[in-house]
């Protein structure tokens, strides 16, 4: 499973990159605004940080626009992947902008049927929201199961499923228990992934222990 970090805190994603972890970067123009930085300039640091896909959404609700926009996101670097709303007129820029060779980020997908069309337009990722749908009382991780079974069932699907909206490390596991191929998660959740009190435990006795011994494994 991939792990992309859902962030614009160039800080943080530098941090993450550096452990070796991170396989992409997802941003919307939520993120790039709580960043309070200039759009262009954030996405083109982020490209420089991680060499995987670094998603960059439009802005723009028709599809003319969106063709364009897409167009000069994907021209700040080449790991760049346009990000579009799962609406008709995304859907067709979708189609436009992946014959172009452009990689494509279909956003704000709740229903199965939506993930469906995302892969005949031929996205590169499909982004289910699943602590959205948890927040409405819908099972979230249902739709990931939905969508992986239904893209099992077509090997020429090339989309890949990006868990998105993920709120803790149960997301996470259960998106993996699917064969989800992706989860973007928020810097604090990538980061919670790794603790364990019996880690830490098992640790501290561990060094205590070594300790009594008196001895040091570079000799010094
Ligand atoms: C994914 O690409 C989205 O940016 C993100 O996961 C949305 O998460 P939220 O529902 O916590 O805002």
């Amino acid at each position: 499973m991939k792990f992309f970090v859902d962030t614009a805190d160039t800080k943080e994603i530098a941090d993450l990159a550096a452990t070796g972890l991170l396989d992409g970067v997802t941003t919307n123009p939520s993120l790039i605004a709580k960043s309070g930085r200039n759009f262009i300039e954030v996405v083109k640091e982020i490209c420089s940080l991680v060499d995987g896909p670094v998603s960059a959404e439009v802005t723009a609700i028709d599809y003319d626009n969106m063709v364009t926009e897409g167009r000069k996101l994907a021209e700040i670097a080449p790991n760049v992947c346009v990000k579009l709303p799962l609406t008709m007129p995304g859907l067709k820029a979708c189609k436009t902008l992946r014959q172009a060779g452009i990689g494509v980020n279909v956003t704000l997908c709740f229903s199965a049927a939506q993930a469906l069309l995302a892969a005949k337009a031929g996205a590169s990722f499909i982004s289910p929201f699943v602590g959205r749908l948890d927040d409405i009382g819908q099972d979230g991780m249902e739709l990931i199961a939905d969508i992986v079974e239904i893209y099992g069932q077509y090997p020429q699907f090339e989309t890949e499923v990006l868990v998105a909206s993920i709120r803790h490390p149960v997301h996470v596991v259960q998106a993996a228990k699917l064969g989800a191929d992706v989860a973007t998660l928020p810097p604090d959740v990538l980061r919670k992934l790794v603790h364990h009190p019996l880690t830490d435990k098992g640790l501290a006795a561990f060094l205590e222990d070594w300790k009594k011994t008196g001895q040091s494994i570079l000799g010094r």
